[in-house]
């Protein structure tokens, strides 16, 4: 009986795991979300009963470790370098130059590689299981932040055990792999890191600037329960010691980790020759936009190890790669107003109007500032032709205003004392930097609410969205968020773009929810 549940459970485990390499790895889910969560469910429930049987690699156990009262510092192996910047072709070119006069030879084969933004870590695997995850800290001495690590749920707890075919791969060499040291990037989505934000800044919290603040604060996080809840995202792209493992190239890295089941960023680019390179430089200034994470240039690397080691390093960087960078988009145009938003939660936030300036490809009409002090630590005003820039955030800044193109018609801007909406007051809570609005009754408030509650990351309402809770609101058909379980076709018929099709699509989807 006790053997058919162990092996019950190991069988769930094992099928998650190429569940979850599918997903994280190929790129390629085999199974809806609703059958991977029923397999989880299904697991977490035997575990439950037969509690003996849990062990660490289980999928199920990545939040599982009490808050820790810091981290112990993590000293690497080999240490973790950084890199020299180029920030042109020129400059790429001197770089390829270097490379071939010290390897005496003229055909050198690179990899170039987007550079993500976000913070570099470095996993051990001793005999296949997650033993250590640390960030890169000095370079020799990071600190050990094991438990949140395991909470990002593309890093394997355990590595693959290869007895499937590996065409490409000399599959002898695996299934001995004692130690693998993987390295790569902690980083998040813009999307994701967007919602993140907006949520915050509803909460009162300030915002992550951009990806690896986020990266950082959320693996510094003395409460892994906290880490859990950001959509963290990892891809290698480095190795420090292997043991069992030959590797010779950097394609054969990414495709040898990739097997093993460690995710690498499936964009990768072979250049033969510096030119290649400085054309996928210029290629990938114009893809990134439409990358779903934030990559603040490439990196070009030596793709064979043997001249890897002649080439050697200098200084913290090796001579055998370089991050081609591209020079932050800034641009200026002028600040036409701040208006203040009222949130869920009663925040005020400041948001300033923008005369429409394109950066990047994105016309940019709006920028958060965030919260009083931050205007007035920035002597930004109304009126001030302001620098605005998008250089690895998401949300456009304002890095400040351009002093002297000021006239003396700008104006001073102060945070209402009242709501700008329902007119009660506002207070600033003793450690908050956020004022707030504490009438629960602000018609501001309560559509935000309302909004919440019907949309994603809410109750997820199919064809409920801010315009419809904004005509609902203003006809008076609900009043606050349980009002919308008592909505009759009747109310909904003739309101914009609403026929009796909608309507009952709608109602049935509320019905659902
Ligand atoms: S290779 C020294 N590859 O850039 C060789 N680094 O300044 C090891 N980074 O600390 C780094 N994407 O955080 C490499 N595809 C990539 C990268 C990458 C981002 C970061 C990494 C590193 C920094 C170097």
């Amino acid at each position: 009986m006790r053997q058919d549940i162990k092996e019950t459970i190991e069988r769930l485990r094992e099928e998650i795991r190429r569940h979850n390499y599918a997903y994280y790895v190929l790129d390629s889910p085999r199974v809806s979300d609703a059958e991977y969560d029923e397999l989880f469910r299904r697991l977490e429930q035997l575990e439950r009963e037969h509690p003996e049987l849990i062990t660490p690699d289980s999928p199920t156990q990545r939040v599982g470790a009490a808050p820790s009262d810091g981290f112990p510092t993590a000293v690497h192996a080999i240490p973790m370098l950084s890199l020299a910047n180029a920030f042109s072709e020129n400059e790429l070119r001197d770089f390829d130059r270097r490379v071939r006069k010290l390897l005496d030879r003229d055909d050198v084969t690179y990899v170039a590689e987007p550079k993500l933004d976000g913070l570099s870590v470095e996993l051990i695997y001793e005999n296949g299981i997650l033993v250590r995850g640390s960030t890169r800290g000095d370079g020799v001495n990071g600190e050990d932040v094991t438990a949140n690590l395991r909470t990002v749920r593309s890093i394997p707890l355990r590595l693959r055990s290869i007895n499937s075919s590996t065409p490409a791969l000399d599959e002898a060499r695996f299934v001995e792999a004692r130690l693998v040291e993987a390295r790569g990037e902690v980083f998040i989505n813009k999307g994701d890191l967007r919602r993140l934000n907006e949520e915050r800044e509803k909460n009162g919290l300030p915002p992550f600037a951009n990806p690896r603040n986020l990266a950082a604060g959320s693996l510094r996080q003395l409460d892994p329960h906290v880490t859990a809840t950001r959509p963290l995202r990892f891809y290698a792209y480095d190795y420090g010691r292997l043991e069992g493992i030959e590797v010779s190239s950097q394609i054969k890295l990414l495709d040898t980790l990739a097997t093993l089941g460690i995710p690498t960023n499936p964009l990768r680019h072979i250049c033969h020759g510096i030119e290649q390179a400085i054309s996928f430089y210029h290629e990938f200034q114009r893809m990134r936009a439409d990358l779903p994470y934030e990559a603040d240039g490439i990196v070009i690397k030596v793709n064979d190890f043997a001249s890897r080691e002649k080439l050697g390093t200098v200084s913290r960087s090796p001579r055998w790669a370089i991050a081609g960078k591209y020079p932050a988009q800034q641009g200026v145009t002028k600040l036409k107003d701040i208006v203040v938003q009222v949130g869920r939660t009663g925040v005020l936030t400041p948001v300033a109007i923008l005369e429409p300036l394109r950066l990047r490809g994105v016309e940019i009409t709006h920028a958060t500032l965030h919260n009083e002090d931050e205007i007035v630590r920035k002597d930004i005003r109304i009126g001030d032709m302001v620098i605005v820039q998008r250089a690895g955030e998401v949300i456009p800044q304002i890095v400040g205003p351009v002093i002297e193109r000021r006239d003396g018609s700008e104006k001073e801007f102060v945070m209402p004392t009242t709501c700008p909406v329902c007119g009660s007051d506002v207070v600033r809570l003793p450690g908050e930097v956020a004022r707030r609005c504490l009438n629960v009754s602000c018609p501001a408030r309560i559509k935000e609410s309302i909004v919440h509650f019907v949309c994603k990351g809410g109750f997820d309402i199919d064809g409920f969205g801010v315009k419809l809770v904004e005509q609902l609101l203003a006809r008076g058909k609900i009043s606050r968020v349980s009002d919308i379980f008592h909505l009759m076709r009747d109310n909904l018929i003739g309101l914009d773009r609403m026929g009796p099709k909608s309507a009952d699509n709608l109602l049935r989807a509320i019905e659902h929810a």
